[in-house]
């Protein structure tokens, strides 16, 4: 069973046809249901990743159902702004979701996968994220944290047959690229060798490896055209 939180997200609503041909998708959102039709595999599940009763009811309703757990945590805020004038209420929404929302959910998770000694814990990052861009304070932060994060859950688990991995993520045409101006997607594409955004297979491939590989393990895996 796939879960993906993000599944309402530019990314989440294209790569969920190529998690179905790999396994059963239970797909998160919170605000916006998607729009593609559930059947065939594919359920959608509203949580609020931030709030551990959400959660703990998401786990309670589908707990005895899952098995050999692929945990995808898409779901991310990027909420920009100069580091001198960042509230710390934006910071705290951010935090909340790509950090909290999270762990909150690999933690409720766990106990399923270690019990069936069997797991795969996938977090995106972000390329642009990771290396630091003016004005993504928090943001950057938050995806440079989930790296920490990842690591050591890959040495607490490798015994029970979980790893966990990063996909440092680059640019791609949907979702958070669409949020930024001209000018930035320019200054973007400028940096990628090929000048060209990255098809969502390329995430799906990698979740597909991940998924079959048991010698992957805190690892990062960049997948940004070789961008700079
Ligand atoms: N697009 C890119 O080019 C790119 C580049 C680098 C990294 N990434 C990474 O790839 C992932 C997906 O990006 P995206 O472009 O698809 O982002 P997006 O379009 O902004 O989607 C964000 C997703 O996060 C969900 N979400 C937000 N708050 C939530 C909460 N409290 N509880 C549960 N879900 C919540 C949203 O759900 P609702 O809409 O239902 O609220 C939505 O599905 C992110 O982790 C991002 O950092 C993307």
């Amino acid at each position: 069973m796939i879960i993906l939180s993000g599944a309402s997200g530019g990314v989440g609503k294209e790569i969920i046809k190529h998690l179905l041909k790999m396994d059963d998708v239970i797909g998160i959102y919170n605000s916006s249901h998607p729009a593609a039709p559930t059947g065939n595999g594919l359920v959608y599940e509203k949580v609020d990743i931030g709030k551990p009763a959400g959660i703990k009811s998401f786990v309670k309703k589908w707990g005895h159902r899952l098995s050999k757990i692929t945990l995808i945590h898409g779901a991310a805020v990027k909420i920009d702004g100069l580091s001198a004038n960042y509230t710390e209420a934006d910071w705290d929404k951010v935090m909340r979701v790509n950090l909290k929302g999270n762990f909150l959910l690999t933690q409720a998770l766990l106990p399923h996968m270690l019990r069936e000694r069997w797991g795969r814990i996938i977090h995106f990052s972000s390329l642009g994220g990771m290396q630091g861009g003016p004005g993504t304070i928090a943001y950057s932060a938050s995806k440079t944290g989930l790296i920490g994060m990842s690591r050591v859950l890959a040495k607490e688990y490798a015994r029970f047959n979980i790893t966990s991995n990063v996909l440092a993520i680059g640019y791609f045409e949907v979702g958070l690229f669409n949020a930024l101006n001209n000018d930035e997607k320019k200054k973007i594409l400028n940096k990628i060798p090929s000048k060209k955004l990255g098809g969502i297979s390329n995430i799906a491939n990698a979740v597909e490896f991940l998924m079959k590989s048991d010698y992957v393990n805190g690892a990062i895996i960049n997948i940004d055209g070789g961008a700079d």
